[in-house]
């Protein structure tokens, strides 16, 4: 696999292009392309998987979106990982895993179960837990029944804007998107280690998405990640 990969980024680098694996979505107009970007050679870096065999390293080549999930339950190890990995405090002054314009964490993460749905509590580790049998159908509804959200978890990454407006206005608004790509990437990339499939949906309707969560107009879906055990 990792052979396969470095062909795979090999070839890319040759023909200067972005890869596309997976389901390719709507190609965008040849209008809507960027000029090209000045510049004065090519040069082939090598393939970034040859600096060895480290863990992640193995986890980024290894991710790839699944979509094909099984509903089986995950531990709370596992869901604890994931969580961890996405917003999770690692150091003692409380930083998090992922980066955060002005340390103000605009981003909180709710996972939806069958049964239950659990607003993470980075602090401590821990999961607010609100037993309900519904919110995953109604997720489920957000994204018109998309295939994926047959997996056990679903995960939301929200924002509440709020948080770093105050300090930075509209562009906390473009900060706050970005800090839930690293979190999305972060827990995507533990997934993978862990030997679990995900993808990120961007499709799903807002309102429907924030009435399953039971979210406050304070606060709004960013992101939507079923996380399950491969099927294929
Ligand atoms: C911002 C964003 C939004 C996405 N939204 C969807 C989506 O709504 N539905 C879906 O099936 N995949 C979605 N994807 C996954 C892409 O289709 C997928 O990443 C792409 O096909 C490349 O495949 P790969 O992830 O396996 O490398 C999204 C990806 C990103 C980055």
């Amino acid at each position: 696999m990792r052979g396969w990969r470095a062909i795979t980024l090999g070839l890319a680098a040759a023909f200067v292009l972005g890869a596309c694996t997976g389901a390719p979505e709507q190609a965008a107009s040849p209008s809507a392309e960027r000029p090209p970007w000045p510049h004065d050679a090519v040069r082939f870096l090598g393939s970034g998987e040859a600096l060895g065999e480290s863990e992640l390293l193995d986890a980024i080549s290894r991710r790839g979106s699944v979509r094909d999930l099984s509903p089986d339950p995950l531990t709370d190890a596992e869901i604890a990982a994931l969580l961890w990995s996405a917003q999770g405090v690692s150091t003692p002054g409380g930083a998090r895993t992922v980066p955060s314009a002005g340390a103000l964490y605009p981003l909180e993460m709710y996972v939806v179960t069958p049964e239950e749905v659990l607003h993470y509590v980075p602090r401590t580790s821990s999961v607010e837990v609100r037993y309900d049998d519904r919110a995953k159908e109604l997720v489920a509804d957000a994204v018109s029944g998309t295939p994926a959200s047959r997996a056990y978890a679903l995960v939301v990454i929200t924002g509440v804007p709020g948080r770093i407006t105050g300090k930075y206005a509209d562009r906390g608004i473009r900060y706050m998107w970005m800090e839930a790509g690293h979190a999305a990437q972060n827990l995507l990339l533990a997934a993978a280690a862990l030997g679990l499939g995900a993808v990120t949906i961007g499709a799903f309707d807002d309102a429907g998405m924030a009435d399953a969560l039971g979210l406050s107009d304070r606060e709004e879906p960013l992101y939507l990640i079923p996380v399950g055990r491969p099927l294929t």
